[in-house]
């Protein structure tokens, strides 16, 4: 097993992804985890991840130095290689207006472990403010950018290996590569980790949970609630009480659709509640994104709270069962105090007072892990592999307020662009790909008159875990269709643009 110490980047849960891909096992732990608890695990090698912390400046984070003393291969990434250095006596500079995000491209040393079996040239993603100018004595570069003299360092005798990029991001070319050189190479870990039988394994824990009582699940449509009913459907069919909540914030089609499946599936007890009028109610007037999310949130609660309480004088409901991934657990629980808070997901553990136990099955897993054994349980490939939808919906692509006419707008141009993606065939091309509304008013011009309407933006991205996104090259001959049908048939639009940001430092969704 690979320990990995967790200093609040964005990015470790993708660290512990890679690794896993691999047949490895990881685990992340708060980054003070004494030494001796860690001893106990019996790690093969530890991996120091990044974080927003400056290892010189006032708010730094430290880990047990003892750690250093255990006689395993500790690989630092950005921070943590930043760490490294300070730890043994090198120099770091705070760049300060020098910051560096993006894609470089840097040298790396043959001889070095970790790069074993890759080019002299790689393409890495740089994150950072702080660099190491200097290295402690014993350690080599094995690494360097033109901007960042220093990318990559080891000490080859006391296997110690930093690196000033991250490895974990898509963007760093062969950065499972390196993980892999490290995780094999370096630390000889052995291939324990895998999905198979994963899915009985669930089933036959969600019946033991599980006794008796009923097992109450909000689904969404989307693959984590879904993939979860689908456990709890095979483990205790009986006892599983789904529900569905109608936002009114759903993409067009996408409430029948879903009732439609549910009831296909086979689900007893199924319910759906249109709650459109409550949350468009009280989203009137709210502009700030974050208020939005909350509003959503708390919304959700309430009305999934009311039901429960129904269906409780019904039958009798013991369990309230989420479909909670392992990143959910990090970026909302903040498992790590020192992550920066980017932005509040809505997807809450419900309050206590509902006095019911929680069941959430996928709560190590990875989102793609999620839709491996969505398959594995019987679910269509089409629906487990469908791209993301986030849980306030449409209300976080439409930037200002929310209203009926707004909703409506996005839903069209929205529904206009992914059917043009389908009809070209991009749909397995494309992670993410949906319109937003940007309520600017622009002049136009339609049949000789002057118009003064909304623009619409189309984002489309591609990416392997929405941690960090590129803009998708869709050809032009789509982009004038889907540009031409928007302006043409929704009413209130007179411009579309295409947005060519890269994630970061844009995020994939508007709010
Ligand atoms: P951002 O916009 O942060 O999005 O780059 C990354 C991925 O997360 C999705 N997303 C959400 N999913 N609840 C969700 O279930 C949310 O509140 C939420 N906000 C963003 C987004 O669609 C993208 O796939």
């Amino acid at each position: 097993m690979i320990v990995i110490l967790d200093f609040g980047g964005q990015f470790v849960h993708l660290i512990a992804r890679r690794i896993k891909d691999f047949g490895a096992s990881a685990r992340i732990l708060p980054y003070a985890t004494p030494a001796a608890e860690i001893k106990k695990l019996k790690p093969v090698g530890i991996i120091l991840s990044g974080g927003p912390a400056a290892i010189t400046g006032k708010n730094a984070i430290h880990p047990d130095y003892k750690i250093f003393e255990l006689g395993v291969p500790i690989l630092g990434i950005c921070y943590g290689e930043q760490m490294i250095a300070h730890h043994f006596g090198g120099k770091l500079a705070f760049r300060g207006d020098q910051r560096q995000y993006g894609k470089e491209m840097m040298k790396t040393s043959k001889h070095s472990e970790l790069f074993k079996g890759m080019k002299t040239d790689e393409q890495v993603w740089m994150s950072h403010g702080d660099a190491v100018t200097q290295l402690p004595a014993g350690f080599e570069i094995t690494g360097s950018t033109e901007k960042c003299p220093i990318a990559a360092f080891e000490n080859r005798a006391r296997k110690l290996y930093g690196l000033q990029f991250h490895p974990e991001v898509a963007h760093t070319l062969n950065g499972s590569k390196m993980y892999e050189n490290f995780v094999y190479n370096v630390c000889g870990a052995r291939k324990d980790y895998s999905l198979k039988g994963l899915d009985q394994l669930l089933i036959s824990e969600i019946q033991k949970d599980a006794k008796g009582a009923g097992v109450l699940i909000a689904v969404s449509g989307g693959v984590d609630s879904l993939v979860t009913a689908a456990l709890i459907h095979k483990a205790v069919p009986e006892q599983l009480y789904s529900v569905f909540i109608d936002t009114g914030l759903m993409r067009k089609g996408e409430v029948e659709e879903t009732e439609k499946f549910f009831k296909q599936m086979g689900f007893r007890h199924f319910e759906m509640i249109n709650a459109s009028a409550i949350f468009l109610g009280k989203l009137k007037g709210v502009i700030d994104p974050e208020q939005k999310r909350k509003i959503i949130g708390h919304t959700f609660i309430e009305v999934f709270e009311k039901k429960a309480r129904e269906l409780g004088k019904k039958a009798a409901i013991g369990y309230l069962a989420q479909g909670t991934i392992y990143p959910d657990r990090i970026e909302s629980a903040q498992a790590s105090k020192a992550a920066d808070k980017i932005k509040s997901h809505h997807n809450l553990t419900l309050p206590e007072k509902m006095n019911l136990k929680l069941i959430e099955p996928l709560k190590e897993l990875y989102k793609d892990e999620v839709r491996a054994l969505g398959e594995l349980v019987g679910l269509p490939k089409l629906r487990v592999w469908r791209q993301p939808f986030p849980g306030p919906g449409l209300a976080i692509r439409i930037v200002g307020e929310v209203t009926p006419e707004n909703v409506r707008i996005v839903r069209e141009a929205d529904f206009i662009f992914r059917d043009e993606i389908a009809k070209a065939g991009l749909e397995d091309k494309i992670w993410q790909y949906f319109a937003a509304l940007l309520p600017i008013k622009t002049v136009g011009v339609m049949a000789d008159e002057r118009t003064y309407e909304y623009i619409i933006t189309l984002r489309a991205v591609t990416s392997k875990d929405g941690m960090t996104a590129d803009w998708a090259k869709i050809p032009y001959d789509v982009l004038e269709k889907i540009s031409s049908r928007i302006s043409n048939d929704v009413r209130g639009v007179n411009r579309v643009v295409y947005d060519v940001s890269q994630k970061p430092p844009a995020t994939i969704e508007y709010e």
